[in-house]
């Protein structure tokens, strides 16, 4: 039995939904799209770097949490390839965040078991980030329990772009494989983790902003009005029960006292 205390306080509305999730049924990789740091930190008339700060917090949360339901993969789309073409204060702020949040958060990774995956054209940054990024994934290279993805210079087209890319250095060097889903599946950065079935984005936008654009395919929307840094286990339990009670089709129909279809998926 499921150590329930350890995910809400019993007689709250968190424990109520906790208690609506099915446990053999969790979505295997969990994909968020955390926006809305800057509207948060504008609404109180502080300045946009402000929300990225308090952001850290709600991922903090959110990683916690998603350990805690055993979650197999959380990715976090922190710096994408078009976030570039933001004032230079507030990249820079991103950036020293980022190595703020390895620094200060590896030994509480390591210590849940969690291994660190950096998605995305993560080596073209600042040599420091790099460094930074490299020691984190070393330190938490054996943990098991979850894969924490965070997406850094990340673009879902870049991505099909390398893959291509090293499918035709492989080609050359003689290393020869179809051209069909798998192989395009392996060459991706997540290749080896399952497809994201649950996509979450918070601040109420209804678009992908080039997250993840390969895995996407079959995976259940979630939207929220909630700015990113307000985001919390409440609204994860939220996005999960409903998750949930979706009906996964991938385009067949369910049969009259057949299985349901989310138990049908081929491949
Ligand atoms: C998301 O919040 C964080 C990043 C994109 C790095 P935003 O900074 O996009 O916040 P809004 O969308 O402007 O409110
Ligand atoms: C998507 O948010 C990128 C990240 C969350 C890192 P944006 O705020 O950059 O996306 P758009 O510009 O609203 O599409
Ligand atoms: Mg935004």
């Amino acid at each position: 039995m499921r150590d329930l205390s350890r995910l809400a306080t019993p007689g709250t509305p968190e424990e109520l939904l906790v208690r609506r999730i099915d446990f053999d049924r969790l979505p295997r990789h969990v994909g968020v799209i955390m926006d809305g740091n800057g509207r948060w930190a504008t609404a109180q008339g502080r300045p946009r770097v402000d929300g990225h700060r308090e952001g850290v917090k709600a991922v903090r949360a959110t990683v916690e949490t998603c350990a805690r339901l055993g979650i197999e993969v959380l990715t976090l789309y922190a710096f994408s390839v078009e976030n570039w073409k933001r004032p230079r204060y507030e990249v820079w702020t991103l950036m020293n965040l980022l190595k703020e949040y390895l620094r200060r958060e590896i030994d509480s990774l390591v210590e849940n078991d969690i291994r660190l995956g950096v998605i995305g054209r993560w080596r073209d940054l600042d040599p420091s980030v790099v460094r930074a990024i490299e020691a984190a994934l070393e330190r938490s290279r054996d943990c098991r329990r979850m894969t924490l993805n965070v997406a850094l210079n990340y673009s879902g087209r870049c991505e099909i772009v390398d893959a291509c890319r090293r499918i035709v250095t492989d080609w050359a060097a003689g290393k020869r494989a179809d051209i069909d889903e798998e192989t395009i599946g392996r060459y991706l950065y997540t290749s080896g983790q399952p497809d994201l079935d649950l996509l979450v984005r918070t601040s109420g936008e209804l678009r992908l902003s080039n997250f993840l654009l390969w895995q996407v395919a079959y995976s259940e929307l979630w939207v929220t009005p909630t700015l990113w840094p307000d985001f919390r286990a409440k609204d994860l339990f939220e996005a999960i029960v409903d998750y949930q009670a979706r009906d996964r089709r991938y385009g067949t129909v369910a049969e009259e006292g057949g299985e349901p279809a989310q138990e049908r998926r081929p491949g």
